[in-house]
């Protein structure tokens, strides 16, 4: 079995490719938005399984919006739902929610259930789960130098950030097979192992999480040193 420490503490994931897997199946790309929510759960269950502490899913991005109506509409229910349905069971698991972006766009009705499920689920530490729903990086950004400026800069940047007590991702996962961040975690994801499949998103399972997990066990994370000190420092360590 591979060391506990190749495991990835906080795991961020781009959950895309809904739409097409409904296309494929000539659904209507909300289908396709339905059945996501079932990889959702099936991955909070595998991530906790694995010891990973922290996971982030992109639910829904600041860019979004420009979608069809129908689809936002649909998106915003379908997170409402799934947040009224799902948060008890989360925290019989010990997981701790939060959401994550400028919900102050979202319904009253989402943002009290959101209130209530965070404070719900304060006192968990089995994992942490943050939704990233009405987020961007550049939002996020953003909202920091403001929270910054107005409080004379008295602590370090990262601090003003939405994910300012939580560790920066070890490893980004993106399904669909696009190749980019797509206004992700801009700042966080500075030394983040970057991993891309071509599984939709509804698809991805078990062995696609595994799959991501061996290779992130084979990277040599080196954070600007060079491989000989990385290595000699573990060598250190494990003696
Ligand atoms: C990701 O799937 C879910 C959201 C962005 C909300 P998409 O809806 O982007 O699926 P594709 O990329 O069109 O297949
Ligand atoms: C990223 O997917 C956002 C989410 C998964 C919520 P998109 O489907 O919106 O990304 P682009 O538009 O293809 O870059
Ligand atoms: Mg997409």
């Amino acid at each position: 079995m591979k060391p506990l420490t190749t495991i990835p503490k906080h795991l961020a994931v781009v959950m895309d490719g809904n739409g097409r897997w409904a296309q494929k199946r000539f659904l209507p790309r909300v289908a396709g938005h339905k059945q996501g929510v079932e990889a959702v759960r099936n991955l909070i269950r595998v991530a906790g399984e694995s010891g990973v502490t922290c996971l982030t899913v992109f639910a829904f991005s600041s860019e979004n919006w420009k979608r069809p109506e129908e689809e936002v509409t649909f998106l915003m229910e379908l997170f409402f739902k799934a947040l009224r349905e799902e948060v008890e069971k989360l925290h019989t698991n010990g997981v701790r929610f939060r959401a994550v972006g400028d919900t102050t766009a979202l319904s009253s009705e989402t943002q009290s259930l959101i209130n209530e499920a965070q404070a719900l689920t304060r006192g968990n530490s089995n994992l942490t789960l943050n939704v990233a729903v009405n987020y961007g990086g550049r939002w996020d950004i953003e909202q920091a130098v403001a929270k910054a400026a107005a409080a004379g800069r008295s602590a370090a940047f990262a601090e003003y950030l939405s994910f300012a007590d939580q560790p920066d991702p070890d490893l980004f996962i993106r399904t669909g097979g696009e190749r980019r961040i797509s206004n992700f975690l801009l700042w966080q994801l500075a030394y983040t192992e970057l991993y891309f499949t071509e599984t939709l998103w509804p698809d991805f399972g078990e062995p696609d999480f595994k799959a991501a997990l061996a290779w992130f066990a084979e990277r040599e994370r080196r954070f600007g040193k060079t491989g000989d000190q990385v290595r000699e420092t573990t060598q250190k360590v494990s003696a």
